[in-house]
């Protein structure tokens, strides 16, 4: 059920470029890790494993495009609902992969920076996100956005209170405006995304990037995300590349 199942198979990453507009920012809902390993008879931790694999030749894929900014949802505010040896296994993944990966990104000249609700994480993947950061500074080819105990909601309502926050002890404004809301988000200064690509079949925003998706072309292929790979992404942008984006206008 690729939403533009009429797309050639193989897109070269040349024809890409040349094709037309690349989008600057494109954002991931990295779902299916269980049902991967369902079908094999793993356990789920066995999936998320396989989706972390999964996830370095995207990144690597997106710098090499000229993608500007990549932000992969990898924990919701939700997810804290699963058992406690899947969230366990997935901080111990995320760890693993920022000590082993970091080196390599920032050869790359990736960024890494996080959104979503940070502080509340476990200290060691609290100092493995510091470090990353910290290490990667520098790196000005692409963001790579880790979203980490992130919600749409949770973010919006961050916003808000920072913004009241700062309206204290003496109030500069007395309303909000859709502005300073854009500004104290955890993705401020970043472009909204452009392509939103969802795996695994499912027709639903799970609470990513309420506010900044709002005109984003929506992509969802069955193909559950530890078999999604490169060429999967060439045919997300290339349907992407074939939308007709009129943000309320009218076409060009
Ligand atoms: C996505 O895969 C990864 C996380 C939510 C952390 P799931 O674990 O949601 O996989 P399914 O949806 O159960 O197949
Ligand atoms: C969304 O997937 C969150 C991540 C991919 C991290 P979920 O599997 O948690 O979403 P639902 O429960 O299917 O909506
Ligand atoms: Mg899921």
């Amino acid at each position: 059920m690729d939403t533009d199942a009429r797309q050639p198979l193989i897109v070269d990453s040349q024809s890409l470029g040349r094709r037309g507009k690349l989008p600057r920012h494109i954002a991931i809902i990295m779902d299916g890790n269980g049902r991967w390993a369902q079908q094999r008879g793993l356990n789920r931790a066995e999936g998320h494993r396989a989706g972390v694999q999964a996830l370095k030749p995207i990144v690597k894929e997106c710098a090499a495009l000229g993608i500007q900014v990549l932000t992969v949802y990898a924990f919701s505010t939700e997810n804290w609902a699963r058992p406690q040896v899947e969230v366990n296994a997935l901080w111990d993944l995320l760890v693993e992969f920022l000590r082993s990966e970091t080196p390599e990104l920032k050869a790359e000249g990736v960024r890494i920076q996080t959104i979503g609700n940070v502080g509340a994480l476990p200290p060691r993947a609290q100092r493995a996100i510091d470090a990353a950061k910290h290490d990667t500074a520098e790196q000005t080819r692409m963001v790579l956005n880790l979203a980490l105990n992130y919600g749409g909601r949770d973010e919006l309502v961050r916003a808000v209170n920072r913004w009241l926050d700062e309206q204290r002890p003496v109030p500069e404004e007395r309303y909000v405006t859709a502005n300073a809301i854009a500004q104290h988000l955890d993705t401020a200064g970043l472009p909204d995304p452009d392509l939103l690509i969802r795996s695994s079949g499912e027709l639903r925003i799970s609470n990513f990037l309420l506010w900044q998706l709002a005109y984003a072309e929506i992509y969802v292929t069955t193909t559950l995300w530890p078999d999604f790979n490169p060429m999967e992404l060439h045919k997300a942008i290339h349907a992407y590349q074939n939308r007709d984006r009129r943000f309320g206008g009218l076409r060009e």
